[in-house]
């Protein structure tokens, strides 16, 4: 396994529409891998892959708070196909999104059907932090990163200072 270089805002890639996956083969589960890897070591609790630029309708997540319990998931071409009238609402951040924080609402539960690690068909009832993520995942699978949910000008303020961060920080 090895990490890969994650991609912040305003890189014009989070914007692209990732492309289905034919079919869960031994490369997709390198990526899936090397993308768990990378998420663990951010650390963060959900990972798509064009945030390591690869257009791929790809998506790992861990929503489990326990280090020594790790319980991956991982989704290959998920799709929504029925959501909660209910909403809920989760100061959300994002790996791309370095430090920022915004409150997003989004339905409380979501019924997610997608392709697992070993090419297998599921369809899963989720909740809580973990439909909320799923959400935030499939949702870069779209182009869409969280702060497109802000005003434009909180918006604007986010990325300049995502910037600014990158540009000052040196890596020796
Ligand atoms: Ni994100």
């Amino acid at each position: 396994m090895s990490q890969l270089n994650i991609i912040n805002v305003p890189d014009p890639l989070l914007k692209t529409v990732s492309t289905p996956v034919a079919k869960v083969d031994a490369e997709t589960r390198q990526l899936l891998d090397d993308m768990l890897e990378t998420m663990y070591a951010a650390p963060g609790i959900g990972l798509a892959a064009i945030q390591v630029a690869i257009a791929k309708r790809v998506i790992v997540v861990d929503t489990s708070a326990d280090e020594d319990e790790k319980s991956p998931m991982f989704l290959v071409n998920p799709e929504v196909v029925w959501e909660s009238p209910e909403r809920s609402t989760y100061s959300e951040g994002c790996l791309s999104v370095p430090e920022h924080y915004a409150d997003v609402e989004r339905p409380a539960s979501v019924r997610v059907k997608y392709l697992d690690y070993n090419n297998e068909m599921q369809e899963t009832l989720m909740d809580g932090l973990t439909a909320t993520c799923v959400q935030h995942e499939i949702d870069h699978l779209d182009g869409i990163v969280f702060i497109d949910y802000l005003s434009r000008l909180k918006r604007n303020m986010i990325v300049k200072k995502v910037q600014k961060a990158q540009k000052d920080s040196v890596v020796l």
